[in-house]
């Protein structure tokens, strides 16, 4: 047989010639450029894929549901423990998880509001609630009794779930450089401290009620922030908090995903809640209770979170903005920090003169009642 011969332009002397399977090859491209067009086009079918994987998974695909993590034999039997869930997204951890008949058990520090919200589960779902009050950003003897409490809960109750919420931020974005230590243990205390305490306290029996072949599995979700995704100057001690999390879940996660216990990061932007102190839901800062719902609906899918493992950005359009940031690596990350410094730096202008008037009507008033 004789060998075929494919010519590109075959006018055009000088070009390498490649025998390839019995076939020569004439090629008036260089080979730089084909290696690099063959580079751009795998990254480009990359990107086409894996943007079309979060469009399934937004739109199409169900996720998978938070009862797989209840016991099948006994009805209203498994446990989902919930931080700082007198408010924001936690109460709503808190009401989802007891419509989908989990037991809860409620931390926070307010006793009041506690009593009120498991009351309110209580009768509205009649499901079980065990209360702990704690100040969690507090070290010391009765923080440490509370987590030898919860422990003690964990082993002999089915505590197959544990939602990590609780949070702390600044008071408003502040350069590092003028934050206080206060403001700065109470936010290690909160969101490193006491969740990385917490969690110790109750792995073990997560462990021996999962780690059984056909058991039940168990959870440990703890909230991100994209602030820990990308840095955010003026909130650098939260933003670096958050990261930690994102680190440890991750190391944590693959220690015991033999085991039964699936530990996940979820990321957040924007919710409407105290902290965010945004009032207004809005396409891209929904109410917590979308947040909630979108978290608990879409177990095993990552959408914005694509390629980082054990971490999931569930809500529609967090999840395109995480997506976008993992766009283009260097480049989005340094934009994302830019544009966020800028807007922090607003936030604060307008946070000082809102603090200004509020002390300025605060005297008027004080000399008002002289
Ligand atoms: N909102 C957002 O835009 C956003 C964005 C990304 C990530 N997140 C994360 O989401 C989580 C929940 O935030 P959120 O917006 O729902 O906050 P939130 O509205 O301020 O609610 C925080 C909850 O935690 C409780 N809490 C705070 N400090 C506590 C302490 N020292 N001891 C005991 N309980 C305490 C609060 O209790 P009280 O009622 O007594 O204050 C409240 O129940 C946090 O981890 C946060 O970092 C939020």
């Amino acid at each position: 047989m004789v060998a075929d011969t494919i010519h590109v332009h075959s006018h055009l002397a000088g070009h390498p010639t490649y025998h390839l399977f019995g076939h020569q090859i004439v090629l008036d491209v260089p080979l730089p450029a084909i290696i690099l067009s063959t580079i751009g086009a795998a990254f480009l079918l990359r990107y086409t894929l894996s943007f079309f994987r979060l469009l399934l998974e937004l739109i199409v695909l169900p996720g998978k549901n938070v009862k797989k993590y209840q016991s099948k034999n006994g009805i209203n039997k498994t446990w989902a423990l919930v931080t700082g869930c007198t408010g924001g997204i936690g109460i709503e951890f808190a009401r989802q998880l007891a419509k989908k008949q989990f037991n809860i058990v409620l931390i926070g520090r307010r006793k009041n509001a506690l009593d009120e919200v498991a009351q309110e589960l209580e009768s509205k779902y009649g499901v079980k609630t065990k209360s702990f009050v704690v100040d969690v950003a507090q070290p010391g003897s009765a923080r440490d009794e509370t987590l030898s409490q919860i422990e003690l809960f964990a082993k002999s109750n089915d505590l197959g779930v544990l939602i990590n919420n609780v949070g702390a931020s600044h008071v408003m974005p502040i350069p590092f450089a003028e934050t206080e230590r206060s403001e700065m243990n109470q936010i290690v205390e909160t969101n490193i401290n006491w969740t990385l305490y917490l969690t110790r306290a109750v792995i073990p029996s997560m462990i021996i009620r999962s780690s059984k072949r056909g058991a039940p599995k168990s959870l440990i979700l703890t909230i991100g922030s994209l602030s820990g995704r990308i840095p955010s100057p003026l909130l650098a001690t939260y933003s670096g908090t958050k990261a930690a999390l994102s680190t440890w879940t991750k190391a944590l996660a693959k220690e015991v995903e033999n085991k039964g216990v699936e530990v996940e990061l979820v990321q957040a932007a924007f919710v409407v809640s105290n902290m965010s102190k945004i009032r207004r839901s809005s396409a891209l800062v929904p109410t917590a209770n979308s947040f909630v719902k979108s978290t608990l609906s879409s177990f095993g899918q990552p959408r914005g979170s694509q390629g980082r493992p054990y971490e999931r950005t569930p809500f529609w359009s967090h999840a395109i903005l995480d997506y976008l940031v993992g766009f283009a690596g260097y480049l989005s990350e340094i934009t994302g920090i830019n544009v966020i410094n800028k807007m922090h730096k607003d936030i604060r202008i307008r946070a000082i003169r809102k603090a200004k008037k509020q002390q300025l009507q605060k005297q008027n008033e004080g000399k008002k009642d002289l």
